[in-house]
């Protein structure tokens, strides 16, 4: 088996998003194939990192009244927080906000200006925040909003560099023709070809609306779009373009896992920017799927975000690491419940893997005093067990080489469950009470020899439980110690003392589970309750009734949402009174979708003094409950509840 060079990149995440189950899989994914390169031999290198540039940083930290860079350092550690806690193994991490990443990107920009591939224009469209991208008009939802996020499109009109994606067209899809496994699964291959053959636009890649960016070489009053900084990552990190450097060794074999929401940008955008520069397009682009929580997408507001840090606390990494790459094929999407994962604990980690390794155990210290002989005669049996082992590597290998995390792991539970009905097939019990040492010695054996196969195998998935084993089975170092020499059967012949240890994975009780789980939902709820003793609440003085008789509230049915231009966080509300209409302007656009206001029944004040916002008449104020939910600030509207009273009407 010859050596390759196996470069693994996941995206660089934005740093303003808490990290949760998506971000964990993609890294988690990356990090299992980089263990099992790094352990067959290949030259590997790993990359991850965070997306540090952009409108939402600059907008979350001015709300903060800290600076972007402030707000990158505090929650940059988030996720390497996380990536520790992980046991993920990454060999860099970058930050766009790195020197040698911001040279870099510039370099590229001064390279392909020069060549022709950039040139200044002007750029006119709809503009989704969030989302750091431009709305084709015949992409917009109902009412400009967002396809993707559904929140409001913000008009722009600005000057900017465009990068000449139209002319990669061709090119592109000769690349793809000439490797159709460039890009992976199959369907998203398909998905690529036919939106490059629906044609490319030159792609805007500065910005003048903002400043937290990289800026852009000879024109400072750019800053350099966030996704053309972004994806340069995968080279800045290997020092590009330095002769001699990794890039030369890593690129191009490299293989870029996200998830399906970004594939036009690596799988167009960045091919293309590439090749302007005269580099080879990456080898590999591996799409997997969108993963929901109990069927439901997965959102802050709905506050079903799975935390990471939370799943690796209370049933452990390996366990964690396991569920998310054995539940689901990688590609498609995935649903997670907790009880399903739960399930998977109890039957493939206790059961299964557990039990192999206790029986074995016992059995090895209660009839040979804990010693195995390395010395034994096989029968027929023994020689099925040792061909299913080597089967099951050469499957594994060719499984992982396609990403088939899941069908890789199937295949090794279906050897530990061959391994557990060996035990059952020749009654090791049997042959230890009428004393046939020679069969015994033989049974023993193999099924040592299947545990530390199994574990060597397991060890890129679920690296600690793979040690554990490990140390069981009574041998020194770490499974992925020796490389592909561990990979063979009984490679070691020497005797072997083994030392059994604690269980490994201790079964749980799925009706103690579901209270416990019921319990802490109900918990959950009640943290949205009132969170400050009654000591620290500030009052106001008291008021005489006829103070509070001169404010008047009145039910307003609200007919049409409008956004302000530039303001992100304004909406514009058209109300109808009954009596008269007018329009109040209101900060509660980063909680409500328009289509979540239009048609409902709110309270406002209505004799509050008009007043005007950014030009906009605004007469009254909105009722509304502010406070926190899933530990972030929200703001609740008061609508009614029964909407048959009719708008105009006097609340008291
Ligand atoms: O897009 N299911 O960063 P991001 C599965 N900064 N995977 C998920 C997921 C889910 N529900 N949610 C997120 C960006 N992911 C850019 C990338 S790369 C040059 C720049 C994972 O923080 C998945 O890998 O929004 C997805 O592609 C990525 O997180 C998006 O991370
Ligand atoms: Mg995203």
């Amino acid at each position: 088996m010859s050596q390759n060079n196996f470069y693994i990149t996941t995206p660089i995440y934005y740093v303003n998003d808490v990290p949760h189950i998506g971000h964990a899989y993609t890294t988690i994914a990356a990090d299992t194939l980089s263990r099992w390169h790094k352990s067959g031999g290949d030259k590997t290198w790993f990359l991850t990192g965070t997306d540090e540039h952009g409108q939402k940083i600059q907008t979350a930290a001015e709300k903060r009244n800290i600076t972007p860079k402030q707000l990158c350092d505090e929650v940059v550690q988030n996720f390497q927080k996380l990536w520790k806690v992980l046991d993920i193994k990454n060999d860099d991490f970058i930050r766009t906000t790195e020197e040698r990443h911001e040279k870099v990107v510039q370099e590229v920009f001064r390279r392909l200006l020069a060549n022709g591939d950039v040139y200044k224009g002007e750029y006119e469209g709809w503009y989704c925040v969030p989302c750091e991208t431009y709305v084709p008009e015949a992409q917009m939802g109902e009412g400009q909003t967002c396809p993707d996020c559904h929140r409001p499109l913000t008009k722009m009109t600005e000057e900017t560099y465009f990068f000449k994606l139209s002319k990669y067209a061709e090119p592109l899809l000769k690349f793809y023709e000439e490797h159709p496994d460039a890009v992976m699964p199959k369907s998203r291959y398909n998905e690529i070809v036919s939106f490059i053959k629906s044609g490319l636009r030159d792609q805007s890649i500065s910005r003048t609306t903002l400043s937290w960016g990289i800026p852009l070489p000879g024109d400072e009053k750019h800053v350099i779009y966030v996704w053309f900084d972004a994806l340069i990552n995968y080279l800045s990190a290997l020092d590009f373009p330095r002769d001699g450097g990794k890039w030369e060794t890593f690129w191009p074999a490299v293989h870029h896992l996200v998830g399906k929401d970004i594939i036009r940008f690596h799988c167009v955008i960045w091919p293309a920017m590439l090749m302007a520069l005269g580099v080879n397009p990456p080898v590999k682009v591996f799409a997997h799927g969108w993963w929901t929580v109990d069927g439901e997408k997965m959102s802050k507001s709905v506050g079903n975000v799975v935390d990471p840090f939370e799943m690796a606390e209370r049933y452990g990494v390996d366990p964690f690491r396991y569920f998310l790459l054995r539940e689901v094929p990688f590609g498609n999407d995935g649903d997670f419940s907790e009880l399903a994962f739960v399930q998977r604990i109890n039957s493939d980690l206790a059961n299964d893997l557990g039990n192999l390794l206790s029986r074995t155990l016992q059995m090895i210290d209660k009839y040979r005093g804990g010693v195995v002989p390395a010395k034994y005669v096989k029968t027929q049996i023994e020689d099925d067990v040792e061909a299913m082992a080597s089967k099951t590597v050469e499957e594994m290998t060719d499984l992982l080489d396609r990403f088939a995390f899941d069908e890789a792991l199937k295949t090794l539970w279906a050897f530990i469950s061959r391994s557990n009905k060996y035990i059952d097939e020749t009654e090791p019990w049997k042959l230890g009470k009428a004393g046939d040492i020679d069969r015994l010695d033989a049974v023993l054996r193999t099924l040592w020899e299947s545990l530390r196969l199994s574990a060597v195998l397991l060890a890129p998935f679920m690296p600690d439980t793979a040690s554990r084993i490990w140390e069981q089975l009574g041998l020194p170092g770490d499974p992925l110690g020796f490389g592909r020499a561990n990979w063979e059967w009984g490679k070691l012949d020497t005797e072997i003392t083994v030392k059994k240890g604690d269980i490994l994975y201790p079964r749980i009780d799925i009706e103690k589970w579901k209270a416990e789980r019921a319990e802490r939902d109900a918990a959950k709820k009640q943290k949205t309750a009132p969170v400050a003793a009654s000591a620290e609440v500030e009052h106001k003085p008291e008021i005489e009734i006829d103070d509070f008789k001169k404010i008047e509230l009145r039910v307003a049915l609200v007919e049409d949402v409008e956004i302000v231009p530039k303001a992100d966080r304004l909406y514009v509300l058209h109300l109808d009174l009954g009596y008269e209409k007018r329009t109040i302007v209101s900060s509660i656009r980063e909680f409500y979708k328009p289509e979540e206001l239009k048609g409902k029944k709110i309270i406002v004040i209505c004799n509050l003094k008009p007043a005007k916002f950014r030009g906009i008449p605004s007469a009254g104020m909105l009722l509304a409950a502010e406070g926190k939910s899933a530990d972030k600030e929200n703001v609740v509207l008061l609508t009614l509840m029964d909407d048959s009273i009719p708008a105009g009407s006097i609340v008291g």
